[in-house]
């Protein structure tokens, strides 16, 4: 009677303890170790395809060599061309979050984690 007793305080404990962990923090690094870990390329370049065709086909067109009439008008930049290719993520990041001439911002309704996907699926459109 009293052993039952005594596990079952020492297991409320126990239990307290990970409540406890979970509550400072724990919980969000196991959650971010469960996302990010197993995300591999493929399924990154399959996140950011949703959000490209949602944001971004209407000026740049589905191949991404914006041939579209706003994208013709705008003077949007051929995404798979070797001009593009060659600069860096973070020139490319920076256009989409902040805009540059005729390309508006995306700063304020895509997050970083979206603009990196974007940003892997871009680099798939290129020309072969
Ligand atoms: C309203 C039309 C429009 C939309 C929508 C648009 N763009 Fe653009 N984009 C442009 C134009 C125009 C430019 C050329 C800007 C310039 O003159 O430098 C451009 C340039 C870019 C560049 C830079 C290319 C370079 O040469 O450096 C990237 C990268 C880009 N767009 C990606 C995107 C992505 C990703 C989206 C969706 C989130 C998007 N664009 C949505 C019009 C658009």
């Amino acid at each position: 009677m009293s052993a039952t007793k005594g596990k079952s305080v020492h297991v409320r404990r126990k239990s307290g303890r990970i409540l406890l962990w979970l509550r400072k923090g724990g919980l969000v690094s196991v959650l971010l170790t469960a996302t990010l870990v197993p995300v591999q390329a493929k399924e990154t370049r399959d996140a950011g395809k949703p959000i490209f065709e949602e944001n971004c086909t209407p000026c740049h067109g589905d191949d991404g060599t914006g041939k579209t009439p706003p994208g013709m008008a705008l003077g949007a930049h051929d995404l798979t061309s070797a001009e593009v290719s060659k600069k860096p993520d973070s020139e490319l990041a920076q256009t989409i979050s902040q805009g540059r001439n005729k390309m508006p911002a995306f700063g304020d309704k895509l997050d970083e984690k979206q603009i990196r996907e974007l940003l892997i699926y871009v680099r798939t459109l290129r020309k072969r």
